[in-house]
């Protein structure tokens, strides 16, 4: 497989037509540390913005993103998903980036372990690895809560469960990490970030095979699949990275994220510790809050009105969920935390067709998690006390804990978009 980078295609290259410009970039570090002011500006001017540096729509009101993310017909994923040609080139055939009956096949197939009557065989499982775990990071009083909380069920679950040989398990953050990387247009940190996926990629396609999968694996039953006549074999590595790609930095994300919203409103973490039948609606604020996943695109196959906007046939627009889930217009006072607010109607997981297959799987690990903190930990203590070895190669985000109190919290944990990099973690702790 070779990646060559290149410049925007024509097909991008498309008039805005009537729609409102701006020069914003939503990817430069700036945004991607703190983009809500940025979102904000954009919402105010309408339901779709031309990003001139970009050559793209930005939709980030709740409506815009919800229509497109509904209307598969208009809005196709066929495409690819992201933000340049390249990464949709080499996506082809994944289940994000498919439409119509080629995209049904595919959640059917994938989705079948991670429905939730699939995950009640690992509930148990779940829930004590995840007391266990809190259990002994409390008991250190100052943990990581990235590399040492958030990472390990993720990282336990899924890794034993799609079946992959052990040998380049180890690899598979990085992977994970790299592939958001190259998610965004097309400027260092996605060139960077290109190497290593051609590695996941050699690896899909040279380890993922009958005699190298665990029997009765999730991967193992992709191949089952492909004898049964019910999927293409040349697709089943982009199959098998459905499992690796989106399911771990999310996750670990969601979980980081939630662990530092909490240090910074211990009166919210004081409501779940008191009723925590209320961790689901609060694993729904945090992900509301911060979307770890802050944006995708669609391709329009035709002309598509938005109000007096319209989008061309040709042109691509990013759909911001992150933006639709602090949009003031569905979210009265988006930006405050706010566990009893009743948010399950976020964008965080997409809605429509392609709407998260793993949902049900990341809320089962992060309930795991909080239930166990709930029991144990009084309030978290964001606490800067350097760097944590673990954090430099896998995701970023340091959390360490405080000495004397219980529980631990560090840096914000600022969403990615999939071009998230080095830069933003440098910024983010101060190297
Ligand atoms: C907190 C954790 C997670 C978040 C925030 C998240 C977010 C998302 C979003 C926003 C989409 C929609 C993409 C679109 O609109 O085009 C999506 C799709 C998807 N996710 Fe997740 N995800 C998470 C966890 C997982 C896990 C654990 C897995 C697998 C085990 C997974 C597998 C997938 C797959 C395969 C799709 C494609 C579905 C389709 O196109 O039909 N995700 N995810």
């Amino acid at each position: 497989m070779t990646i060559v980078p290149t410049q925007a295609s024509p097909a991008t290259q498309v008039a805005h037509a009537n729609a409102p410009i701006s020069d914003l970039d939503p990817y430069s570090d700036e945004a991607l540390i703190e983009p809500w002011a940025m979102y904000q500006e954009l919402q105010g001017l309408g339901l779709a913005v031309w990003l001139t540096r970009y050559q793209m729509f930005a939709l980030t009101r709740y409506d815009s993103v919800i229509r497109a993310l509904k209307d598969a017909s208009a809005f196709s994923s066929a495409s690819g998903v992201m933000m340049n040609d390249e990464m949709n080139q080499v996506l082809r055939g994944n289940t994000l980036c498919s439409d119509g009956a080629d995209h049904q096949r595919s959640p059917r197939i994938i989705g079948k372990p991670l429905s939730p009557t699939a995950l009640k065989s690992l509930q148990e499982e779940i829930t004590s690895k995840a007391e266990r775990l809190v259990e002994r990071l409390v008991s250190k009083g100052t943990f990581c809560a990235i590399t040492e909380l958030a990472t390990f069920l993720p990282m336990d679950i899924v890794g034993t469960a799609v079946g992959l040989p052990q040998d380049g398990r180890e690899r598979m953050l990085v992977w994970a990490a790299q592939m958001f990387n190259c998610f965004g247009p097309l400027n260092d940190r996605a060139r960077g970030a290109f190497p290593v996926l051609r590695e996941m990629m050699h690896y899909a396609s040279s380890q993922a095979v009958r005699g190298k999968l665990k029997p009765g694996s999730w991967a193992d039953a992709i191949l089952d699949a492909v004898d049964r006549g019910e999927v293409d074999q040349a697709v089943c590595p982009m199959m098998m990275i459905d499992y690796v790609g989106p399911s771990l930095d999310t996750t670990i994300y969601a979980i980081g994220n939630g662990v530092w919203l909490f240090a910074k409103h211990p009166e919210e973490w004081q409501k779940v510790r008191e009723s925590p039948s209320r961790i689901p609606a609060a694993i729904n604020e945090i992900v509301r809050m911060e979307a770890p996943v802050q944006s995708f695109s669609r391709l329009l196959t035709r002309d598509y009105d938005m109000e007096e906007i319209t989008l061309p046939a040709r042109s691509r627009a990013i759909v911001c969920y992150g933006a639709a889930n602090r949009d003031e217009r569905k979210f009265p006072d988006p930006h405050r935390f706010d566990v009893t607010r009743g948010s399950a109607e976020h964008m965080a997981f997409g809605w429509g067709p392609h709407m998260c297959v793993g949902q049900h799987l990341a809320k089962l690990e992060m309930n795991a998690i909080f239930c166990a903190l709930a029991a144990r930990v009084e309030r978290f203590h964001i606490h800067h006390a350097g760097r944590c070895s673990g954090c430099e190669s896998t995701v970023s985000g340091l959390l360490a804990g405080d000495h004397g109190h219980q529980g631990a919290g560090h840096e914000p944990f600022t969403p990615t978009t999939g071009v998230l990099g080095p830069a933003w973690r440098r910024r983010k702790r101060g190297w």
